[in-house]
């Protein structure tokens, strides 16, 4: 993470926030605050049961309040898949195309 130029965060919705591996991890990634970090932007994709884009809200939130500690890094994009609760429920939707176009300029 710290040489990353970009960093890309993964995760399925919790009870409306981040899972806890993912919590772990920023939390165990406090001592980059004070480092020579080079990444800049940051993009969230997110997948939950629920289709409404609100359900990701309290994700965006709990990562925000770690990019905040960054001052030359902001969240660039999230993109969420919604309806997703079984194995290969995600093939074909539209977040994956989203995820793909957003992956060719970050
Ligand atoms: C413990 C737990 C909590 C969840 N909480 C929510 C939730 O608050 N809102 C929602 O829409 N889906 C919720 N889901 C559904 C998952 O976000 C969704 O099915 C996701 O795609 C599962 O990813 P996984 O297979 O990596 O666990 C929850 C699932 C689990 C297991």
């Amino acid at each position: 993470m710290l040489t990353a130029d970009v960093i890309v965060f993964a995760t399925p919705v919790y009870c409306y926030g981040m899972c806890g591996q993912m919590k772990t991890m920023l939390d165990r990634s406090n001592p980059l605050i004070s480092a020579p970090y080079r990444f800049r932007d940051i993009y969230l994709l997110a997948t939950a049961a629920e289709e409404e884009t609100h359900t990701v809200d309290g994700t965006v939130t709990g990562l925000q309040g770690w990019i905040d500690c960054f001052e030359q890094a902001q969240l660039a994009e999230t993109v969420f898949a919604g309806g997703v609760t079984s194995v290969g429920d995600i093939q074909g939707h539209p977040a994956l195309n989203q995820a793909y176009e957003m992956g060719k300029h970050c």
